[in-house]
C-alpha cells in the first residue's frame, strides 16, 4: 500500500516535460548566493526570494516538484492568507520536498574526502517533515576527484549512508532522492569521471538493494559524466551526453523511474544543452531523463531580481524561461534560438 504510493510520487516527480527545482540551499549556501548580488541573507530576504520563484505563474507546466530547506518548509508566502510554502506549491500541483542531510563533513582518516552526516534522529525528522507536507526528501553525497581519490572507503561510506537514508524515507512513506555527486572541481578528464561515476553508481545501487530499498520508489540525482572544470580538454556536448547515458545504461537498474540530474556548477545554458542532447540522441530509455537543477535554474532569476522588489517580475520571467528551456530539453526540443529570443 505504502510502496504503491511511493512509486506514484516518484513517477510524478519525473513526469514527462517536467523537472525538479532544487531550492534547498542551506543557510551557508544561500548566503553565498545572496553575497553575489550584494543582498544580506536575512530570513525575510530568503522568504521574499523563494516567494518570487514559487509564485511564478505557469511554472507548474515545467516543474514537478521543489526541494525546500527546513526553514522554507516552515515559512509562509507573502500573500494575504500567508499560505505556507508547501501548501502554495501543492495547490498548484507541484510536489514539495525537503533536504534532510546535515551537510558534508571531512571523512576521518581520508584527507580531502567527505562524508554526509544527518542520520541521527532522521526517522523522527522525516515524520515531522511528512506532517508539514513533504512528499519526498533529498540527501547529497559528495565524491571528490583528485590525486589518489576517491578511495573505496569514501565511496562505500557514502553509499551506505545513502542507503540508510533511503530506507528510512521509504519507511516513512517519503520518496528519497538519492544523490551521489561526483564533483566537477579539478583537472581530471572525462574518462576519469566516467570511471568514478560507474563505481559510485554500482556501489550505491548495491547498498540500496542490500538495504531493501524499493528502486521503483526512488529518484536518482546524479552528476553528468563530464570533464573536470580545470581540465584543459573539455568534452563536447555530444560526448558528455553519450558517455553519461551509456554509463547509466550499464549501472542504473531499469526499475528506477527517473534520473534527475544536478547541474553541479555548469552554466545554465550548458546544463540545458547537455540534457537536451541526451534526450535527442537516445530514445526508448528504461528511465526518464530529467533535471533537478539548483544553480542552472536559479542563477538567471537571482541576477534579474537582485533583491529589489521593483524587479520581481523580471526575476519571475527569467525563472519561467529557464524552466521552459529545461522542459524542452526533456524531449530534445531545446535549441539555442530559445536563448536569443528571450
Ligand atoms: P546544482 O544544480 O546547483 O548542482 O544543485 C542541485 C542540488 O540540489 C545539489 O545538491
Amino acid at each position: 500500500m505504502m510502496s504503491s504510493n511511493l512509486k506514484e510520487v516518484a513517477r510524478a516527480m519525473v513526469a514527462p516535460d517536467k523537472g525538479i527545482l532544487a531550492a534547498d540551499e542551506s543557510s551557508g549556501t544561500i548566503k553565498s548566493r545572496f553575497d553575489g548580488i550584494g543582498l544580506p541573507s536575512t530570513k525575510e530576504n530568503r522568504r521574499a526570494y523563494r516567494h518570487m520563484l514559487f509564485t511564478t505563474e505557469g511554472m507548474e507546466q515545467f516543474i514537478s516538484g521543489v526541494i525546500l530547506y527546513d526553514e522554507t518548509l516552515r515559512q509562509n508566502a507573502l500573500d494575504e492568507a500567508e499560505t505556507p510554502f508547501p501548501k502554495l506549491l501543492s495547490d498548484k500541483g507541484v510536489i514539495p520536498g525537503i533536504k534532510v542531510d546535515a551537510g558534508i563533513h571531512d571523512l576521518a582518516g581520508f584527507p580531502g574526502e567527505k562524508v554526509t552526516e544527518g542520520l541521527d534522529g532522521l526517522r523522527e525528522r522525516l515524520q515531522r517533515y511528512g506532517q508539514l507536507g513533504a512528499a519526498f526528501a533529498k540527501w547529497r553525497a559528495v565524491i571528490t576527484v583528485g590525486r589518489g581519490i576517491p578511495t573505496d572507503v569514501c565511496i562505500d561510506a557514502n553509499a551506505h549512508a545513502l542507503a540508510r537514508y533511503a530506507a528510512l524515507c521509504q519507511e516513512s512513506g517519503i520518496v528519497p532522492i538519492v544523490e551521489p555527486e561526483v564533483l566537477m572541481d579539478g583537472d581530471h578528464t572525462i574518462y576519469r569521471c566516467d570511471e568514478i561515476t560507474g563505481v559510485a553508481l554500482r556501489r550505491t545501487f548495491e547498498a540500496l538493494v542490500e538495504h531493501e530499498v524499493v528502486l521503483e520508489g526512488i529518484v536518482l540525482k546524479p552528476s553528468m559524466v563530464i570533464s573536470g572544470s580545470e581540465c584543459p580538454e573539455q568534452a563536447s556536448v555530444e560526448e558528455v551526453a553519450r558517455r553519461t547515458v551509456n554509463n547509466f545504461l550499464r549501472n542504473v537498474p531499469r526499475e528506477v523511474p527517473g534520473i534527475a540530474f544536478l547541474s553541479g556548477g555548469q552554466s545554465s545554458e550548458i546544463a540545458t544543452a547537455h540534457l537536451n542532447a541526451m534526450n535527442a540522441l537516445f530514445n526508448e530509455l528504461p528511465w526518464e531523463l530529467s533535471f533537478s537543477y539548483g544553480r542552472a535554474l536559479q542563477a538567471a532569476p537571482l541576477r534579474a531580481w537582485g533583491g529589489d522588489p521593483a524587479n520581481f517580475e523580471s526575476g519571475q520571467k527569467a525563472f519561467y524561461h529557464r524552466a521552459m528551456c529545461n522542459s524542452a530539453a526533456r524531449t530534445g526540443q531545446y535549441s539555442a534560438d530559445m536563448e536569443i529570443a528571450a
